[in-house]
């Protein structure tokens, strides 16, 4: 006979015989909030104290085990009693407590069952030690019993890659006792049994000796040192495993515990965490919400290396693709890319092997537009022209059936002049992927004036679908990204005119952070587009503005599009990449031309210079409603334009300036270039109230 009782709502205990399950149930993942520990903590003090009690299974309700501490309790005021105490006094049990994990077993929920004195794994199950990638630590004995358990290359490797273990691994490397198959409930049962008869070996993490590894910790400092040498939470998990190796467990936990405080502090912190809700934040928009429209065959037009890119994420998601070129030979290419794509897609372990030639076989090249007839879903991807583009769609119109979408993959032009070549608008908007789009997460979802709301939600659940992040943007010349990078991009143009080399620009940046500074990624994206886009504009340019693009009209004028050419800003030798020599005669004669006399800058002020651009049009493009939200801006940079993650996007990391001194910095730069350096209305009321992007992002 079993009889169930509630400690609190999360937390219930069952009786079964001599055995107790406690049951955590806190959709959606089981976070340990104040309340789970609450009464987890009751509950096992309570079983602990019952001599009739003999074994006491943990184990959660719904999709899976405890996924981690509430990250949404993080930055605010601690509430008792705190995780690691819960689980000190878990293990302290004379009763043995054992925990059974289904599904994803994470952070604060893997080191609940360290601290337990057994553990069983539910097939499927993964765990892992995520608290890296939000800037933290597992602070809650992770650092401390999982060497224990596994030695110490293995916790190096989980606490440091944050990687979601697979059962079979997790098992051989003594994270888990036990792998078996059946309801979390049923396992739990079986298992406290077993704990209760001895059939089960339970013993204390904490009792156990850590092998030492000297070699393995010396190794990993210094990798981390070249590789993170701006992260702070990574080589603070390598102090605490090298503790865990010295130190009994208590003094061990001490030190966990302070480094965890430590992390939690820093601005990286809250950097990573604004990321990991804003990724989830964007697609929380009752646009997203709405109904989508079925997507069984997606049609791509242009097999160049968007169009192929694009074929090629649609493939790894399943969707077969039709893809239409004008002539053989960009057809063949277009093939022969996408076959590169989807073998380094088996190379890099997102294919298996077996299910290589399947997939390209979803894919059926054509040289006939007719042939798009029967897709649900169009994504033009020619080169930037809107009178091409107007043919193409004005085409489409006539083939696709009924309630097909058709969408381009536009970087720059006016969707609604696109959807006005057709006689059904609202069937039409902007797909912006990124190049490689098999690779970059970013999806830019463009709402065009008459989009169909169903059109929009589909354009979400095309970015689910294919693993992407999918941002609202309205139209306007560039949409989130590419707008708010023209600008930017002029002020790196402007520092290298003033003085500054292309070199100590990147650097500077790369300091910041940036994974490559803006020359090289001009280099690498080709720096052709650039010049096509500014040759497309030269007939409205603003005569007031300071021409940003000379220096790099000349690199282009010379056949040097950077890395495809071999030289640009950089010259490319296989994989020796150094200054371009030739480059800097070029900035001298411009400066000259211009009358300029080149100053110094320190890196900082190349930082504060290009950032401030950067935000500055990143809260226009919030105030004329482009961007819905400052997090949507985040997410776009971050996703699609290389920004450090640990500083959370333009806007997060502007919140941590503060906008009054953002408006001194404009205007003192506005002493210059007054025409360049324009206080945002939006920037110059927060300023005057107080207020912060991340107050809209909560207002929103
Ligand atoms: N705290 C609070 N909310 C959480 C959460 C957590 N630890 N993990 C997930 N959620 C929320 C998400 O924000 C999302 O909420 P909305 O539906 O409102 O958007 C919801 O749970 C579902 O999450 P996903 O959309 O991500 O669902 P999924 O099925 O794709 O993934 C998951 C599930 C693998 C558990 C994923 O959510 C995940 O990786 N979560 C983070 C895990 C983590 O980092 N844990 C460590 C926490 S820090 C810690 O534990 C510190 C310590 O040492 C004590």
């Amino acid at each position: 006979m079993s009889d169930t009782h509630q400690v609190n709502d999360l937390i219930s205990i069952e009786m079964e015989g001599d055995t107790a399950l406690i049951r955590i149930d806190n959709p959606p993942v089981n976070a340990t909030g104040q309340v789970v520990r609450q009464g987890l903590d009751e509950a096992v003090a309570r079983l602990d104290a019952d001599a009739a009690v003999k074994a006491i299974a943990i184990y959660g309700a719904g999709r899976t085990f405890v996924a981690g501490a509430d990250i949404k309790e993080f930055g605010k005021p601690p509430q008792p009693p705190a995780l690691p105490e819960v689980y000190d006094r878990i293990e302290a049990c004379e009763t043995p407590v054992v925990t059974v994990m289904h599904g994803t077993a994470l952070g604060g929920g893997l080191e609940l069952a360290l601290a337990t004195h057994a553990r069983v794994g539910i097939d499927g199950l993964r765990v892992g030690l995520p608290e890296v990638a939000l800037g933290l630590l597992p602070g809650a004995g992770g650092t401390q019993r999982l060497p224990r358990l596994t030695g110490i290359p293995f916790a190096l490797d989980a606490c440091l890659s944050g990687r979601h273990v697979p059962a079979q691994e997790a098992l051989e490397a003594g994270v888990i006792d036990r792998l078996e198959a059946g309801e979390p409930r049923d396992v739990a049962l079986k298992t406290a049994q077993d704990a209760a008869s001895g059939v089960l070996k339970t013993r204390r993490t904490g009792d156990l000796e850590v092998t030492p590894d000297e070699a393995a910790l010396r190794e990993t400092e210094e990798k981390l040192r070249q590789t993170q040498p701006l992260l702070f939470s990574p080589h603070k998990i390598v102090e605490c495993i090298r503790v865990a190796s010295e130190t009994p467990l208590a003094e061990g936990l001490k030190f966990e515990r302070a480094a965890f405080m430590e992390c939690m502090d820093t601005p990286q912190r809250a950097g990573l965490i604004h990321a990991f809700f804003g990724e989830r934040a964007v697609s929380n928009i009752p646009e997203a919400k709405g109904e989508a429209r079925p997507i069984d065959k997606v049609g791509i037009i242009g097999g160049g290396t968007m169009g192929s890119g694009i074929a090629t994420a649609c493939l790894l998601a399943g969707l077969p693709v039709r893809m239409v070129e004008v002539a053989q030979e960009g057809l063949d290419r277009g093939i022969a890319t996408i076959t590169g794509n989807i073998d380094g897609a088996v190379k890099r372990g997102k294919l298996p092997a077996d299910k290589r030639d399947a997939t390209l076989a979803m894919l059926e090249p054509s040289l006939q537009m007719e042939d798009l007839a029967d897709v649900d879903l169009v994504v033009e991807a020619v080169f930037e022209d809107m009178d091409v583009k107007k043919e193409i769609f004005g085409k489409l119109d006539k083939i696709c059936k009924p309630g097909a979408i058709m969408a381009s993959n536009t970087s720059y032009l006016d969707v609604n002049e696109i959807a006005a070549a057709t006689s059904r608008p609202a069937d039409v908007l902007g797909l912006h992927f990124f190049s490689p789009a098999h690779v970059m997460r970013l999806l830019e979802i463009v709402v065009a004036d008459k989009t169909a709301p169903d059109v929009v939600a589909t354009g979400f659940a095309l970015a689910k679908r294919l693993k992407k992040v999918g941002v609202r943007a309205g139209v306007c010349d560039g949409f989130i990204g590419n707008r708010i990078l023209s600008h930017y991009g002029k002020e790196a143009a402007y520092l290298v005119l003033d003085g500054a080399s292309p070199q100590q620009v990147d650097s500077a940046l790369e300091g910041f952070g940036f994974a490559m500074g803006p020359h090289k990624v001009g280099d690498l994206a080709g720096l052709d587009i650039g010049w096509a886009n500014r040759k497309r504009k030269a007939d409205n340019r603003d005569p007031n503005e300071r021409y940003a693009g000379a220096v790099a009209d000349r690199i282009c004028e010379q056949g040097w599009f950077g890395r495809k050419t071999g030289k640009g800003y950089y010259v490319y030798e296989g994989k020796d990449v150094r200054p371009n020599p030739d480059v800097a005669p070029i900035i001298e004669r411009e400066r000259q031309e211009a009358g300029i006399t080149p100053r110094e800058f320190t890196d900082q002020e190349i930082v504060d210079r290009y950032m401030t651009a950067m935000i500055s049009e990143a809260a226009r493009v919030v105030e004329d409603g482009i961007a819905k939200r400052p997090l949507d801006v985040d997410m776009v940079l971050l996703f699609g334009y290389g920004f450090p993650r640990f500083r959370g996007g333009p806007l997060h990391y502007a919140d941590t300036i503060g906008a009054a001194e953002l408006v001194r910095r404009i205007e003192g730069y506005a002493q210059e270039d007054p025409h360049y350096w324009q206080v945002p209305d939006i920037l110059r009321r927060m300023a005057a109230d107080g207020t912060t992007f991340a107050d809209m992002n909560k207002g929103a």
